[in-house]
């Protein structure tokens, strides 16, 4: 047990952590401090993000170029450290850029949050209350949303929900927000928590509850699941334009791939590894934009589940020769506000893409995902995944291998067509260095 830890300064944090935790041992000291960046107005950018920093933890930033959505070109950052992600989606994107591109959608555009509370007493007492103060618990909030409203957007509806047959006395007050272009998560709870406190105050002073009417306020929060802040993004072809050089057979490639994403909806252990080779695309756009990725995948998989059943959040169809390939994901994500406006990669991302409002980039990200999620099956019905996998994956081993270029250009050679594996690299590098190949 350490008090006063958070008042250290940084040197002292890692010195306690090099002295208590690694003894001295493993470099400890040296590697985190050459992670630090040599700028110091970036790094103190970077220590104010969170608390207790003492370094900055690295994702290799890349880019997937030739996307053509919605008849516009782009290059989509994408941060990630998992390999083939990005030359996956890089492929894609060239693969539709020739047949008509990705188009996207937005169904929906709505955040919600609520006051979750319980209430005893009458309930009609309780909606003729909630109808007489309903004005009000707006009113009270427009310091909150003066800015957003200037912005186009603020409280769009309130409504009062009975949840009693789920939790005993449980209502909420339900509310609509549109957060413009930033993700409002601060503009919501800021809103709720007012909401909350007017609710409160005015149920002390209305004089229709008797005495025995009680409220207990629970919380006040946004919601992560976001199904009214929907986007669609699609592709679609003649089944016979598929054909390229991977796919000689189009019309069985076409088959096989709506088959695969049958079983992804209709098999939850499918599905939900159909869905995270998606959230590859997603959650690396969504990083590299400076946005809430734990948000964003817990919005998506509630989604998944959304009828009960686990599915698939990507959807196939042959119509009249027809190949169409789509997917319907809630994307709750801004492009103001947060470290959106702050870390100068994010600003540069932001920039690559043209800065897109919140509305083209929740088609942006979707179509990194649909994409991500074409290449992957794709390769699954073809060729299986591992082909692409190792070669990335032969570099990481002779990465970690600490094998010099020549040496990895060697390894390569040797071991091409070869099943890779650690002991098989570790082996070839070993019979390398004492010249035995
Ligand atoms: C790997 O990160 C993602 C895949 O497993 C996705 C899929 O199976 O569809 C390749």
């Amino acid at each position: 047990m350490i008090n006063g830890f958070s008042k250290f300064s940084k040197k002292e944090k890692i010195n306690w952590l090099v002295e208590n935790y690694f003894h001295g041992d493993f470099g400890a000291k040296d590697i985190i401090e050459k992670y630090l960046n040599s700028d110091d107005k970036i790094q103190k950018i970077h220590d104010e993000f969170s608390e207790n920093t003492i370094s900055n933890f690295y994702l290799p930033l890349g880019v997937a170029p030739n996307f053509l959505i919605n008849k516009k070109d782009f290059v989509i950052p994408m941060a990630i450290e998992e390999s083939s992600v990005v030359a996956a989606a890089s492929k894609s994107a060239k693969f539709w850029y020739t047949r008509g591109g990705f188009k996207t959608e937005i169904i929906k555009f709505k955040k919600m949050g609520q006051v979750h509370f319980k209430f005893y007493g009458n309930e009609s007492s309780l909606e003729t209350f909630f109808e007489i103060i309903k004005s009000k618990l707006l009113r009270e909030c427009s310091d909150i949303t003066k800015n957003m409203q200037k912005r186009g957007g603020g409280i769009s509806e309130i409504n009062l929900k009975n949840e009693s047959s789920t939790v005993k006395n449980y209502f909420q007050i339900n509310v609509e927000f549109d957060t413009v272009d930033s993700m409002g998560a601060n503009f919501i709870n800021s809103c709720l928590e007012k909401i909350s406190q007017t609710f409160k105050n005015e149920f002390k002073n209305y004089t229709g509850f008797s005495k025995d009417d009680q409220l207990e306020i629970i919380m006040s929060i946004l919601s992560n699941h976001t199904p009214e802040c929907l986007v669609r993004a699609e592709v679609s072809c003649k089944i016979k334009d598929l054909e390229s050089k991977e796919i000689t057979n189009s019309k069985l490639f076409a088959e096989k791939f709506i088959a695969a994403v049958e079983i992804a909806e209709n098999n939850i252990s499918r599905a939900v590894t159909h869905n995270k080779g998606i959230m590859n695309g997603i959650d690396s756009v969504v990083i590299a934009t400076g946005n809430d990725f734990r948000a964003v995948e817990a919005s998506a998989h509630s989604y998944a589940s959304i009828t009960g059943k686990y599915t698939s959040l990507s959807h196939a169809k042959i119509v009249d020769d027809q190949f169409n390939f789509w997917m319907e994901l809630p994307l709750s994500i801004g492009t103001v506000g947060g470290i959106t406006n702050i870390h100068p990669l994010v600003k540069w991302c932001l920039k690559l893409l043209g800065n897109p409002s919140a509305k083209e980039l929740m088609g942006i990200i979707a179509v990194s995902g649909l994409a991500q999620n074409f290449a992957a099956v794709k390769s699954l019905v073809t060729e299986g995944i591992q082909a692409g996998h190792m070669k990335m994956h032969l570099n990481n081993i002779m990465n970690s291998l600490n094998a010099s270029n020549l040496e990895k250009e060697k390894i390569t050679q040797i071991l091409n067509n070869s099943d890779i594996s650690y002991s098989l690299v570790y082996q070839t590098l070993q019979n390398l260095r004492k010249g035995e190949v």
